[in-house]
């Protein structure tokens, strides 16, 4: 397919500046935007970028956009397809996400308000934690239907699952499947049930023990990055995550991912936003997908499901 439209991503912290190059590198955009209210930053890391093209053979153009809060700027962003938003602090060693709750709210808030008035039309990532809450803040803020605004996490926990199975068992990562599913922190739920090494199911390759602590490593993945960096949160495995999705959607390709997506009436979930797996492609959401589920699981994800139907609750009030 010829290379065609506008991505644009909000924040040009490390997650902002990795996802932008790496959208750059599929070449499959005309442009993408990278903005930040830190001025100059935007505009320095599009160039960089953009020098890197003749080296790596691709065309496509990044822009790079200094904004204001109160919306100076965001007309670089217009009638974009997709915009991703990584805007607002990443936690600090010791933090939860939820930590992040009240601050990146204020800023994902005001991001999504001239999203809408810009981008009227775009389909929204959001990766900005804390993840579950800030996607159904985006859909609020924004009043986008709630197949176009969609959450990153997903993606990233399976892909940390499925790393840490393959490194368990020896196996090649290409041949290793997991999946999470559930919230993107302490509910977050993933799925052995459906997880395989070498096409042999999990269950039989290691033992419940085992599996349990790759599970709690899983999630706590993102945490011992942190720890481990001391500024800043991990960046490479999510940008890679959400630009996967982006592209998913920018291809209408209808491939499935797990993403945090508006919950109505699937696996007896009503009105949430919740790590589940769907159909990505032009217009967002295509449909969701009812995996199946062991009791176990199922019983996890409608606990997953009412803890952040609480938080998002508390949104409204923020
Ligand atoms: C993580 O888990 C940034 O939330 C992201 O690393």
């Amino acid at each position: 397919m010829a290379r065609h439209g506008k991505v644009s991503v909000i924040g040009s912290g490390f997650y902002g500046t990795t996802t932008a190059q790496r959208l750059a590198a599929y070449d499959i955009f005309d442009t993408v935007v990278l903005t930040d209210i830190l001025e100059g930053k935007p505009e320095g890391v599009a160039l960089d970028i953009n020098q890197s093209r003749s080296i790596e053979g691709y065309q496509t153009k990044v822009i790079g956009a200094t904004t204001t809060p109160d919306g100076e700027g965001y007309e670089a962003i217009a009638d974009s397809d997709i915009v991703i938003i990584t805007a607002g602090l990443p936690r600090k060693p010791g933090m939860s996400r939820m930590d992040l709750l009240e601050v990146n709210a204020g800023i994902v808030g005001g991001v999504a308000k001239n999203i809408a008035k810009h981008a009227p039309n775009a389909v929204i990532l959001v990766v900005s934690n804390p993840l579950d809450e800030m996607t159904a803040l985006t859909q609020k803020a924004s009043g986008f239907p709630k197949e176009r605004v969609i959450g990153q996490a997903g993606v990233l926990d399976t892909a940390r699952f499925t790393n840490f199975v393959a490194e368990a068992t020896g196996a090649d990562v290409a041949n290793v499947k997991t999946l999470t599913l559930g919230s993107h922190g302490e509910t977050m739920v993933p799925v052995p049930s459906v997880s395989t090494v070498n096409g042999k199911p999990l269950t039989e390759v290691l033992s419940a023990e085992v599996i349990a602590d790759l599970v709690e490593k899983t999630r706590n993945g993102g945490a011992e990055i942190v720890a481990l960096l001391k500024t800043g949160s991990a960046y490479y495995a999510p940008s890679a995550a959400v630009a996967r999705m982006a592209k998913a959607v920018h291809e209408d390709s209808g491939a499935v991912f797990p993403v945090c997506a508006w919950v109505d009436g699937e696996f007896g979930i009503s009105g949430v936003y919740l790590g589940v797996e769907a159909q990505l492609g032009k217009g967002g959401i295509k449909k969701i997908v009812e995996t199946p589920l062991d009791e176990v699981e199922l019983e996890n994800l409608k606990v997953a499901a009412e803890a952040v139907r609480s938080k998002q609750a508390d949104i409204a009030n923020l």
